[in-house]
């Protein structure tokens, strides 16, 4: 309009992304405050603390909005609880597999029978399985007691939403009875800094992008979890500051394919600047990564995690499949020779790192010859430890209209994979016998008294002899008894073996 292009440049310069962000962040902390007052009805009627329970499903990036989902119930003044019967009880869903999506119907239908127990029970459910339209339908239609229902790109409206549960009303999102469902195609918006309840005290995530470019054919996380976008370096190293003021002393650093961290930023960063930064900061003892991606895996990071010790030895490194056909048919953009190339030249430059990988059995089209190749990749790169999925069909990917393999073809290749994988990690694991390493102490054994379970570097397990006290800090342990994937060993004064570089 005429009267628009009048204005003063002040008011019609556009709202910065940062600044829209902060505004965001106001508005939610305004609607946990409220949430507070309704908590504090509910604690009223009940004559106890309200109580919450986070039903968490798939990857380490739902572990960690799980833990946002926690920090913002306890805030407004919810108890944790184990029991599926709480007052509060939100499911965050992973359609990354079908199994997952199984497990998750399983038990929302048997969140029906506990709503009974509890008349005053509220039922959430959020995630990447609510990105996909066909089970928003469904819950609407077979699953009427859920209450709320939000996907993965509007977490941050979590407080909002938890006061229309309680107010039985919309503002922003459409209300159908009593119903709330707020689904987003995408967003540009990152809001962190609501309140995180961490689930451990000395470890934590960090989300340092959102999202995937990459459109492997097979994987439907492009789909429910938008484009990449990149948190600035200063917002996520204030985060890991802040953590490790709070005693926190391992980070992992979170996204879909962190080697194209800070592509899309205004000043764009590299992922092996960021790690460096994030490895110099006070206090921080330990810095993992999740994931890279073989396409794109730089030299400059590899040459920053053997300058910092306190990198960790360990590359996740997912080759998906072993065969040149498969992979292009995956869209994975690298071939089985530059996969190799790769994993060698993490092994040349940091060789006490461990190589881990993710590997689908199965893909539309595979052969016993494509399953001998991935079997070969396996014997070159000596994996130390695999995680071996059948595959799953996702619908709306483009694997989905491809030639499916026979199940009983599919699972013979799955056991032939599984069998070589299991013979290299054996093997990688045998090798560290009698090494002395620094572990993190994790947890008490549950299974075994007077035992605590500790990690390495290299994110191998040794249990030792011990007791909580020890949770949280870091020991040398010598490893000495090789029980196939894990050790046995002791706590002792000797000096970490000598890597050689
Ligand atoms: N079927 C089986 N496995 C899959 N993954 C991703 N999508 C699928 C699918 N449709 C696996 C990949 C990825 C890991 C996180 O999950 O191996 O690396
Ligand atoms: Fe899925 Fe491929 Fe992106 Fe990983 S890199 S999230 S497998 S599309």
């Amino acid at each position: 309009m005429e009267n628009e292009a009048k204005a003063p440049e002040r008011l019609l310069r556009k709202e910065s992304v940062e600044e829209k962000d902060a505004r965001e962040l106001v508005r939610q902390e305004k609607y946990l405050e409220r949430a507070k007052l309704y908590v504090g009805e509910l604690e009223a009627v009940l004559g106890r603390q309200p109580t919450y329970h986070v039903q968490n499903f798939g990857c380490q990036m739902n572990a960690r909005d799980a833990e946002k989902l926690s920090g913002i119930l306890e805030t407004a003044g919810f108890t944790e609880t184990a029991d599926e019967s709480a007052d509060f009880v939100i499911y965050n869903t992973c359609t990354v597999r079908d199994n997952a999506d199984q497990h998750f119907y399983g038990r929302l239908g048997r969140a029906s029978h506990w709503r009974k127990s509890n008349p005053y029970m509220k039922i959430a459910v959020c995630g990447c399985m609510m990105q996909e339209a066909e089970n928003v339908a469904k819950i609407k239609k077979s699953y009427p007691y859920v209450n709320l229902v939000f996907g993965t790109h509007n977490l941050f409206r979590f407080p909002e939403y938890l006061c229309g549960v309680y107010e039985n009303r919309g503002e922003q999102f459409d209300i159908r009875g009593k119903k709330i469902v707020d689904i987003w195609d995408s967003t540009d918006e990152i809001v962190e800094d609501l309140p995180v309840a961490r689930k451990y005290p000395y470890k934590s995530g960090i989300n340092i992008m959102f999202g995937c470019n990459n459109f492997c054919t097979y994987c439907i996380v492009p789909y429910v979890r938008g484009r990449e976008r990149s948190r600035e370096p200063k917002d996520i190293i204030q985060e890991v500051e802040r953590l490790s003021a709070d005693g926190v002393v391992e980070v992992m650093l979170l996204g879909q394919n962190v080697d194209s961290y800070g592509k899309d930023l205004a000043d764009p960063v590299s992922f092996a600047q960021l790690l460096e930064a994030v490895a110099e900061v006070p206090g921080i003892r330990r810095v993992r990564f999740m994931t890279p991606h073989p396409k794109d895996i730089s030299e400059e990071t590899l040459q920053v995690i053997r300058r910092h010790k306190n990198i960790a030895r360990h590359v996740h490194f997912p080759l998906q499949s072993g065969s040149n056909e498969i992979l292009k048919r995956m869209n994975r953009r690298y071939t089985r020779e530059q996969f190799i190339e790769r994993a060698l030249r993490i092994r040349e430059v940091i060789p006490d790192a461990a190589i881990t990988t993710d590997i689908i059995a199965g893909f539309p089209g595979e052969t016993a010859k494509d399953v001998d190749d991935t079997i070969d990749v396996i014997r070159k790169v000596r994996f130390d430890n695999a995680y071996t999925f059948v595959y799953s069909m996702r619908h709306g990917t483009p694997a989905a209209q491809m030639e499916q393999v026979p199940e009983e073809q599919v699972k013979e290749g799955f056991d032939r994979i599984l069998a070589a994988v299991q013979d290299s990690a054996k093997e990688q694991t045998a090798r560290q016998q009698g090494m002395v390493k620094e572990a993190l102490c994790e947890e008490v054994n549950a299974q075994l008294e007077g035992y605590v379970t500790c990690r390495l570097s290299n994110n191998l397990i040794v249990h030792v002899p011990g007791d909580a006290s020890m949770i949280g800090r870091f020991f040398n342990v010598k490893l000495e008894e090789c029980r196939g994937f894990y050790y046995f060993g002791h706590v002792t004064d000797e000096p970490e073996t000598d890597p050689g570089y």
